[in-house]
């Protein structure tokens, strides 16, 4: 066994804090290795990166999950008892009901609801002076979402839900006033779910037995017992936040159709084919989760490097995506290269990488694809609109990075009306 390089510094956390999305493969290059140690909040770490690291970071006999993520993640973006916490038959329990909810042939009906919203809006985007799409995504998202799952949401509220969702993916990563805000947020957000949950077992709401609401609500442990209705809140959660967190990835469509006018052109006379092959580009190229990460459950060896028991280890998710050994040109935007893709579960790894059901991988990428392709199309050829002076550059030290203006459009035209 040979000693894992090691950074020299005595922590790392605020390198890490200022260039989030490249700190594991600028350090990687520099040690000219795939894995290298460092000291983050104090603790000794394990960072990784590329397919070999995507393919040991998923091998569940290896990794563990349970108490991984800092307090200040699980009070915000994550919650407290969710399935991101669990191992074992009690993980794959678990992951079993959110893919019996989300995978691709369940999920036409919420496809169905955003596009009948987006249609809306656009509208009423044709009377507005400016648009500010990030925020209009995340609105569409919080009322097609809760639609879908069997949340009741009054239309008076969806601008205070729309906030609170959103406060717990923008702000997880803040420190200060932001990060108050967001530990509020999902107390607001779990005490609405909670009294849901109770409603419906109580008899006195009864949504359709097919959605999100009902199965989250009925869903029994390993042991046969009802989950306590606060973890049923916050798996309730695990799926409304998330399809909202989806409005980053819309404003980066956004900016890669103003970015390359060709391609938006072609989407705009193209097949289905094309826009998919548009969506996966995005998803590869720009940077929404940096990492992932797990801890070691019994040391081993790998590619020649200790992994002792209990420690941390970081799996470099936007540095997979743009390393050059996968991807050719890895930072040129390029979505021809999806069109001979060979699906590759260790390469493409934006939501986590592996078999969706053994481990942590996202079991949501087919919501959020779709959710990307239906928002492209309103935009490339449902209407047209300016994209005014703004400051258009990606906020790299932002979680998620998005353009730093949020994307504002303005002269909205309806082609539909045309
Ligand atoms: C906005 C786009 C999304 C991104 C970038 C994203 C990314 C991720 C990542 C990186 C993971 C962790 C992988 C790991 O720990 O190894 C994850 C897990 C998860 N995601 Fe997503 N996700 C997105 C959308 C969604 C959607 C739409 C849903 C549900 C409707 C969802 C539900 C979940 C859940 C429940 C987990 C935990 C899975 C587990 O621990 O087994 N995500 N996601």
């Amino acid at each position: 066994m040979t000693q894992m390089p090691s950074n020299t510094s005595f922590d790392d956390t605020l390198a890490l804090a200022r260039d989030p999305y490249r700190y594991i493969s600028k350090h990687c290059e520099r040690h000219g290795t795939d894995a290298f140690q460092t000291r983050l909040l104090l603790q000794k770490v394990i960072c990784m990166r590329g397919e070999e690291a995507a393919k040991v970071f998923y091998d569940t006999s290896r990794f563990s999950r349970v108490g991984v993520a800092p307090s200040r993640i699980a009070k915000t973006l994550f919650g407290r008892g969710g399935v991101q916490g669990m191992d074992g038959k009690a993980h794959c329990h678990r992951k079993m009901m959110f893919m019996s909810l989300l995978t691709e042939d369940k999920i036409g009906g919420l496809t169905q609801f955003a596009r009948d919203i987006w249609n809306r809006r656009v509208l009423q985007w044709s009377r507005m002076d400016q648009v500010v799409l990030y925020r209009q995504a995340q609105e569409v998202l919080t009322e097609a979402v809760c639609q879908w799952a069997g949340v009741p949401l009054d239309p008076a509220d969806v601008d205070r839900r729309t906030s609170e969702l959103a406060a717990l993916f923008d702000y997880a990563g803040n420190i200060g006033p932001k990060h108050w805000w967001a530990r509020i947020a999902r107390n607001r957000n779990e005490a609405w779910l909670r009294g849901i949950v109770k409603q419906i077992r109580a008899g006195t709401y009864q949504p359709p037995e097919d959605t999100a609401a009902f199965i989250v609500a009925n869903h029994r442990d390993l042991d046969g017992n009802l989950l306590d209705a606060q973890v049923a809140a916050v798996e309730l959660n695990n799926i409304l936040r998330p399809t909202v967190a989806v409005s980053a990835y819309i404003v980066q469509c956004a900016h890669a159709l103003h970015e390359h006018p060709a391609t938006r052109e072609k989407l705009a006379n193209g097949s289905a084919d094309d826009l998919w092959c548009f969506v996966q580009e995005v998803r590869r190229f720009y940077p929404f989760f940096p990492f992932a990460g797990a801890k070691v459950k019994e040391s081993f060896e790998w590619q020649g490097y200790p992994f002792p028991t209990g420690r941390k280890v970081l799996l470099d998710l936007y540095g997979t995506n743009h390393d050059p050994r996968i991807w050719d040109r890895p930072d040129e935007f390029d979505p021809e290269r999806f069109r001979e893709w060979d699906g590759n579960p260790f390469t493409l790894i934006p939501q986590g990488g592996g078999d969706h059901h053994e481990n942590h991988r996202c079991p949501g990428e087919w919501i959020a694809i779709e959710q990307m392709k239906v928002a492209t199309d309103v935009l490339a050829t449902r209407c047209d609109y300016e994209v005014p002076a703004q400051t258009l550059d990606i906020a790299m030290n932002r979680l998620p990075a998005i353009p730093r203006s949020h994307f504002i459009i303005s002269n909205v035209q309806n082609k539909a009306s045309n």
